[in-house]
């Protein structure tokens, strides 16, 4: 029996990599896989023992996807600015509960169902944009400004500046996830400098971030007293990991709904709540197909030993497809059982922080895409195109139709 090959960027991974990850759970849980030197871990059950375990399971470099040193020219340009770590992700034991619990006091679900009327209002006024075209790139269109408009208001960043949120981000991500040329890494690096400068300079100014987040937090650094570099790498981590999800998220659960008409005509005549929805759009095409572990200490995980300094990757997306956790886990089901085993949040000390707010934003967002533009449906098929990641499942382009009265 041959073992499967693990690539998601390969053509027909990309396309639908489920067939894959069934049988990397069936027949070999922890794969290694030697190109990035990783060692995967496919089922409901490993997955959650390893996020329940940090002291065994290191958390240092966790968005890091390709292994080897970082190159010298990439080097100079960040030391121009501060240290990119330890952030939220990528912190373990004390250092990590320092900066969660100076966040989560600030960060509370009273605030963020506050924000749903501003959330709503984005929204609107960004569908209003394109509502009488009768065709668009939602993802151009939609799926990113809005998330990065909601983040932004939450923060306390003008709106005239989302754009350059959305570059200084995809440059931070490109340099954390690693691989790619010198030369544009050298780029990345310089956006990550730009982007510190202008978080300090908003935290040494409060002032300039309105009533929103950042001053919040300037103003309540919490029982420990976080410094203004630990805010900034907070305030980072706030605006990066909570656009590039939601955004994929609202490009996979539009293709998902039109692709199960029935399950769309659940939700449009309120049968099943847009709660619902949510949650299986999330596990059917996990947003954060998986993030990195590294061993701390001599393990075993589903038989296989591990030593220190083993990389693991860990797969929400394999997880929430397992069958010894969901029934039927390839069917997509809007119905009472959705939510439940659900992994694409992770789980454990980690797990996402921002969950409430994507929620919301989702729970606004996908009905009124289909309430404000009648007969969506998906455009021809050379206008769908997924993006190549490794950690991460969603659409670069999403061509949609509808009808203009
Ligand atoms: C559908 C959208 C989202 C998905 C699928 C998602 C997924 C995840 C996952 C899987 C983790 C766990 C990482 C780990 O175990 O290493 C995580 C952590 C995190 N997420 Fe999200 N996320 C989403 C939206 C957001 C939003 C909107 C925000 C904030 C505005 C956010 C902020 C964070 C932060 C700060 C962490 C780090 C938490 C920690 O390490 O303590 N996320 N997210």
């Amino acid at each position: 029996m041959t073992t499967p090959t693990f690539d998601p960027t390969s053509d027909g991974q990309l396309a639908d990599p489920y067939p894959t990850y069934t049988s990397m759970r069936d027949r070999c849980p922890v794969l290694h896989e030697r190109n990035r030197n990783v060692l995967v871990v496919t089922r409901h059950e490993d997955v959650l023992r390893v996020l329940h375990d940090p002291a065994t399971y290191s958390s240092e470099s966790a968005v890091k996807a390709a292994a080897g040193p970082e190159a010298d020219e990439v080097k100079q340009v960040l030391a121009e600015g501060w240290s990119l770590t330890p952030n939220l992700t990528e912190s373990d034991g004390a250092e990590h509960t320092r900066l969660r619990v100076a966040v989560n006091r600030v960060f509370t679900p009273r605030r963020v169902a506050a924000w749903e009327p501003f959330i709503r209002q984005t929204a609107e006024d960004l569908i209003g944009r394109f509502a009488a075209d009768g065709e668009t790139d939602i993802i151009g269109s939609f799926a990113w400004p809005f998330p990065l408009h909601v983040v932004a208001g939450i923060l306390g960043i003008p709106p005239g500046d989302v754009p350059l949120l959305r570059q200084w981000s995809h440059s931070w991500l490109r340099l954390s996830v690693g691989g790619g040329e010198v030369a544009e890494r050298v780029e990345c690096a310089r956006d990550t400098i730009a982007m510190q400068n202008y978080v300090m300079a908003m935290l040494r100014d409060p002032g300039t971030a309105g009533e929103g987040l950042v001053a919040s937090l300037a103003a309540d650094r919490g029982p420990d007293g976080l410094d203004d570099v630990e805010l900034m790498r907070v305030v980072m981590n706030l605006i990066i990991a909570g656009h590039v999800t939601v955004t994929r998220s609202i490009g996979n659960g539009l293709v998902s709904l039109l692709e199960h008409p029935s399950q769309l005509a659940a939700l449009r005549d309120g049968s099943v709540p847009a709660e619902a929805m949510v949650e299986e759009i999330l596990r059917f095409e996990s947003p954060v197909q998986g993030l990195f572990r590294t061993v701390t200490r001599p393990t075993e995980l589903a038989g296989r030993p591990l030593r220190p300094g083993d990389r693991l990757m860990v797969h929400f997306g394999s997880a929430n497809r397992d069958d010894r956790a969901l029934a039927n886990p390839d069917t997509f089901d809007i119905g009472p059982r959705a939510g439940r085993n659900m992994l694409a949040f992770g789980h454990g000390i980690h797990s996402c922080l921002g969950a409430g707010l994507a929620r919301l934003q989702l729970r606004v967002a996908i009905p009124l895409l289909f309430d404000r533009l009648p007969g969506l449906r998906l455009g021809p098929p050379d206008g769908r195109r997924r993006e190549r990641l490794v950690i991460a499942r969603g659409y670069d382009e999403l061509r949609l139709c509808w009808e203009v009265p």
